[in-house]
């Protein structure tokens, strides 16, 4: 946890950031789909931290998993990556995240979001992929079933925010995926992240 010190320097840093990219992405609220998180989203240093580690390359679609309001699709936008594509299932974030998508500040690649279940998802075209807990282990299982379907021999890692015991029981069982990193949460990190690739595939 951070302390309180920490806690104000973090949502000093947000609402600057907030502003900078001039979007609306604060906030809790609920989902009504079984098995789904509430919306939150993580403090601005952690998303470009996570996404320094996952070292967006020119030729990477990046996917946010359950984006809500796109803060991490704005946030990754602005690196050299292919495309930045956000899938959620409540349609009145993913017209908030359109609408921050349309006019941040600092956009260098396409933004897409789409409307829909996560397990429906296609990720044929995914390589680098974020995920802030948006769902409990049965639907993780089938999302990583889908993706390892999609994706099949090609290049994919992903970071997951804030595993939790049952979600990692789920990904001990993919076969495809390697752990390659672990933060744990501490200090300045209020949340942990794994980070997975799958099996052989090195990253640069
Ligand atoms: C904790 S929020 C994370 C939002 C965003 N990734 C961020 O970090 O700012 C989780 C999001 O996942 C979405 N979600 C939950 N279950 C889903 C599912 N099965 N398919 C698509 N989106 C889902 C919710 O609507 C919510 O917006």
């Amino acid at each position: 946890m951070l302390d309180a010190r920490n806690q104000i320097f973090e949502r000093l840093n947000n609402f600057r950031w907030e502003a900078q990219l001039n979007i609306s992405t604060r906030g809790i609220a609920e989902v009504d789909k079984p098995d789904a998180g509430h919306y939150a989203t993580i403090h601005y240093s952690a998303v470009y931290r996570v996404l320094r580690h996952l070292s967006l390359q020119p030729s990477d679609t990046f996917v946010d998993v359950g984006c809500g309001k796109g803060r991490i699709l704005c946030c990754a936008a602005r690196r050299p990556c292919r495309k930045v594509v956000g899938i959620d299932y409540c349609e009145e974030f993913c017209k908030e995240a359109q609408t921050n998508a349309a006019r941040m500040r600092g956009r260098r690649v396409p933004v897409v979001v789409h409307n829909g279940a996560a397990e429906e998802f296609d990720y044929t075209e995914a390589t680098a992929l974020f995920f802030f807990s948006p769902f409990g282990a049965s639907t993780l299982a089938a999302v990583l079933q889908k993706m390892d379907h999609d994706s099949q021999h090609r290049r994919i890692r992903l970071a997951f925010v804030n595993c939790n015991e049952e979600q990692d029981k789920v990904f001990a069982r993919q076969s495809w995926l390697e752990l390659y990193g672990y933060w744990r949460a501490a200090g300045r990190r209020a949340h942990s992240v794994h980070f997975y690739r799958r099996t052989g595939a090195e990253i640069d």
